[in-house]
């Protein structure tokens, strides 16, 4: 097989956001662009990615079978051993995740634009991830930007042909040295994995009924998305959920138009078929599997920071905690901060991250957290180095069974216990960036000025009084590496408080996001709706930051 090496000119702005390069499809068609970044990414990880093995896959989108291919031929020329790749390009990112820690790959290449719609006119993604089976660290994803920015050739096979349409090991000779392609089932190893972390007789029990108990009914909606293979063996195949109790199962490379996002907004098919009070719980999964939103009888809203607030406190009900016992607790900045009560009481550690996975990895691989989340539906433990949707929902599976109660007495009763943190977040999406970046260093300057502490805010009956403000600064632990501007924080005495960011994940324009946060004790109002609750909250916010000024925007585009 001849090894080709293509001279090629830099692509602007190869540069990977919170998870991965984003961008859209057409973008990464442009010639060489896609063949740019993977050459960038195997040349990053030099010298270990000759002789390396890698997991290719991804969550099912439009131009990801190419890509596959692409990654095939170029992997071979730079001296890559083995690819472990999904039938037919099929991993969910928590696959990914679980295959490269399993089979102790050098790493993997996740092809998603997450939540992102997809189809020839919407995005496509490329992330590397670690041996740790976690997506890069900063240091990582860096030098891949770099090299992207100084890129002369790539080295490629033009004329392997590998096909990814049937398992099993295909080999290759690449320079006297023998290349490998193993196609593999995208769902068996996450299954086996699954088993080992949670009773699956105890939740087959609770969902079939059992005596005199009537059948726990569930709702899956995995939106087109890469859940559905997973969800059908899951749920259906090994723990007795009526067929039709999954919907949206088969991937579709665009999403079937829908936008993959498990929200209020996106996943509102899955609201409204709860409505009603046929099933006791619903969840949606958003492209490649990671996000989830769990829903209650009729509809009852989970806030994800209430979840992992739930879950931390509940974690004796799942096997794999009971063996290896729990250590401490994280959380993306912006997150609601109920699960800090949970970690005061059970006398846990709390880290509060930055936003994106990548920022749990460390404490995890040295074992100092067990459970963790981001208030953007992500949910996930140390069993993988990813969030993962599918595990949430066996997770809550787990406790519904143990302790035998409604996902709305068991979120009541929570807030009983430790009060309750309101929780909500605007989005304002596809903004124009310029204003946005305005608004954000005008923001920044006015809040940090030392003449605004003490200031009093006052909305409806409410008056807030400005404590502390800064642009969120992190150091890892672990390895000392230190993040900066992730959000700026305004914190009031009352302990409530609001965050300004701007998303990193977008692929065109701005996003903003603005998180809002409050907390009312065991013995008071823990019973408003949240968005009652925070408007005051959240009309200061926009006053202070001035962002219908700056971006014509008199309401975001979605509200969780
Ligand atoms: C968003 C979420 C963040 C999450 C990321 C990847 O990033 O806010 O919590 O980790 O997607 O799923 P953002 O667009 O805000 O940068
Ligand atoms: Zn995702």
């Amino acid at each position: 097989m001849n090894i080709v090496q293509i001279e090629t000119k830099p692509y602007d702005g190869q540069k990977p956001g919170t998870s991965g390069l984003r961008k859209a499809v057409k973008v990464f068609q442009q010639q060489n662009y896609t063949e740019n970044f993977v050459q960038a990414i195997l040349s990053a990880v030099q010298p270990s990615a000759v002789g390396s093995t890698l997991v290719v896959g991804g969550d099912g989108r439009y131009y990801g079978p190419e890509v596959v291919d692409l990654i095939i031929k170029i992997a071979a020329a730079n001296g890559v051993k083995k690819l472990i790749v999904g039938l037919k390009s099929i991993l969910s990112t928590p696959a990914v995740s679980c295959i490269i820690r399993k089979y102790k790959a050098t790493g993997g290449i996740v092809l998603t634009a997450s939540h992102n719609p997809g189809g020839p006119n919407n995005d496509f993604g490329i992330k590397y991830n670690t041996s740790n089976g976690g997506p890069a660290p900063e240091s990582v994803t860096n030098a891949i930007y770099e090299l992207s920015k100084t890129i002369t050739s790539y080295k490629i096979i033009p004329d392997l042909k590998c096909s990814i349409d049937y398992c099993g090991h295909q080999y290759f000779k690449v320079d006297d040295k023998e290349f490998e392609v193993e196609v593999i089932d995208p769902v068996s190893d996450y299954l086996q994995l699954m088993k080992s972390i949670f009773d699956f007789d105890a939740i087959r029990k609770l969902i079939k009924g059992s005596d005199n108990k009537p059948p726990f009914n569930i709702l899956i909606d995995s939106m087109n998305g890469v859940t559905g293979p997973y969800v059908k063996k899951i749920f259906i195949d090994e723990l007795g959920a009526p067929s039709n109790n999954a919907v949206n199962i088969i991937p579709l490379s665009d999403f079937g138009g829908l936008h993959p996002d498990p929200n209020l907004t996106y996943a509102d098919a899955l609201v409204k078929a709860l409505q009603n009070g046929t099933y006791d719980l619903g969840a949606a999964f958003d492209g490649d599997g990671d996000r989830n939103m769990i829903l209650g009888k009729k509809a009852f809203f989970i806030n994800p920071s209430d979840s992992l607030a739930v879950l931390a406190n509940n974690l004796d009900c799942i096997p794999y905690f009971i063996k290896n016992g729990v250590k401490g607790f994280a959380r993306s900045m912006p997150t609601g901060a109920a699960i800090d009560r949970v970690a005061a009481k059970l006398g846990k550690e709390l880290f509060e991250v930055p936003t994106g996975w990548k920022f749990f990895g460390n404490l995890m691989d040295v074992g100092r957290l067990s459970l963790c989340g981001e208030e953007s539906f992500g949910t996930g433990s140390d069993h993988i180095r990813e969030k993962d949707g599918i595990w949430a929902v066996l997770a809550w599976l787990s406790v519904i069974a143990n302790v035998n109660e409604s996902v709305e007495t068991i979120l009541t009763k929570h807030w009983k216990t430790f009060g309750r943190n309101y929780f909500t977040r605007y989005d304002y999406e596809n903004c124009e960036s310029e204003p946005c970046n305005q608004m954000m260093v005008d923001l920044e300057k006015n809040v940090t000025d030392p003449s605004v502490i003490g200031q009093k805010f006052t909305s409806g009956q409410k008056v807030y009084i400005l404590k502390q403000a800064d642009n969120f600064e992190y150091c890892d632990p672990i390895d000392k590496s230190v993040t900066i501007k992730q959000g700026i924080r305004v914190l009031f005495e009352d302990g409530s408080r609001f965050v300004f960011r701007l998303s990193g994940t977008g692929s065109s324009g701005a996003t903003i996001r603005l998180y809002a946060e409050s907390y009312e004790p065991p013995s008071s109002n823990i019973l408003e709706d949240a968005q009652v609750a925070l408007k005051p909250l959240v009309q200061i916010a926009l006053e202070i930051s001035k962002l219908p000024q700056f971006t014509g925007r008199n309401a975001p585009t979605v509200i969780t």
